[in-house]
């Protein structure tokens, strides 16, 4: 593996879950892999969960770090090209990206979609850009369109909490008060797509997603019905997709929010959703905070799915 995208690029599954198990009971035994090896963390947007669980994987394989916020304390960049640079933004991303690639191995890149442009948003430009011109191994750490460590650390937690072969998991939109990126649910359903399991994906009418990445889910609007017997709840809030409503609020309507009446439709169904989490919009404190919800360690299996990745890109140096 030389750039890691999207989930697709783990190759087969079973081989890549067993990756992850070993990292996972593992974690330091391939210290030697890094030794002398630097990566790149670089942030356009804010994080938590995955500076530090990336971070925290690349030190389990030996690796030197650094992190950049690249809106705060490096020059703002300007990343249109033909633009005359008169304004704010002193430096070109174009000179930007070789240059950072001079002072690394690896490079991961966190980079939001920004609701200006679909075409542009849903063609990756900033990441691909990083990939053209750096030189270097580029993994994403959310971009535009996927969060695939993400998706990966939550398809490995599936893969742990499931009593059945074939899980029945159903993704649901919840109301958010601010326009959020489709990065999460697109590389989910990616994710689900590449599995066996039953996968029913449910939202309010003018929240369809990109149907590439909705693939062969079943969608279903009444979200009640969704959620009878599944074993899995996946909550996350998106903005509209569609048209000339891409990147826009349609609703915030919290009868959509993820509680115990609904919980109580499912298969006795365990609680995900990515983190950071707006209690009381997208699930209350009570569904959180049951013994079903998995969130804690979902967010730890980040830093297995980043360190079954960085090893990969590690070994094809
Ligand atoms: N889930 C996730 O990517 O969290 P952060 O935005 O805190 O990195």
């Amino acid at each position: 593996m030389r750039h890691f995208t999207s989930v697709k690029q783990l190759g087969d599954l079973k081989e890549a879950f067993a990756k992850a198990r070993y990292v996972k009971e593992n974690p330091f035994a391939d210290q030697a892999l890094g030794r002398n090896r630097t990566l790149l963390m670089l942030f356009f947007n804010s994080s938590l969960r995955t500076r530090l669980s990336t971070q925290k994987a690349a030190m389990n394989l030996g690796m030197n770090v650094i992190v950049l916020d690249v809106n705060q304390g490096a020059w703002k960049l300007e990343t249109e090209r033909g633009v005359i640079m008169d304004g704010d933004r002193p430096e070109h991303l174009l000179e930007a990206i070789p240059v950072m690639g001079c002072y690394c191995d690896v490079i991961g890149v966190r980079s939001f979609a920004r609701f200006e442009s679909k075409e542009d948003d849903y063609n990756e430009k900033i990441l691909e850009q990083f990939i053209r011109y750096s030189g270097r191994p580029v993994f994403s750490m959310e971009a535009a369109t996927r969060h695939p460590l993400q998706t990966f650390a939550d398809m490995i937690t599936i893969e742990e909490y499931k009593k059945t072969e074939r899980p029945k998991v159903v993704m649901t939109w919840a109301p958010h008060p601010k326009a959020l990126p489709q990065a999460v649910p697109n590389s989910f359903a990616e994710g689900m797509n590449l599995t066996g399991y039953e996968f029913v994906i449910t939202h309010p009418e003018g929240y369809e997603l990109d149907p590439a990445f909705v693939g062969k889910a079943r969608v279903e609007y009444d979200q009640d019905k969704a959620f009878e017997g599944a074993d899995f709840i996946y909550a996350k809030n998106w903005a509209a997709y569609s048209g000339d409503n891409y990147g826009k609020v349609l609703n915030t309507d919290r009868r959509w929010t993820v509680d115990s009446r609904k919980m109580a439709l499912t298969n006795n169904a365990f609680f995900m959703h990515c983190l950071p989490v707006r209690r009381n919009m997208i699930v209350t404190d009570e569904v959180i905070e049951s013994p079903q919800s998995i969130v804690i360690p979902e967010a730890a299996n980040r830093v297995v799915s980043a360190q079954t990745v960085l090893k990969e890109i590690l070994l094809s140096l």
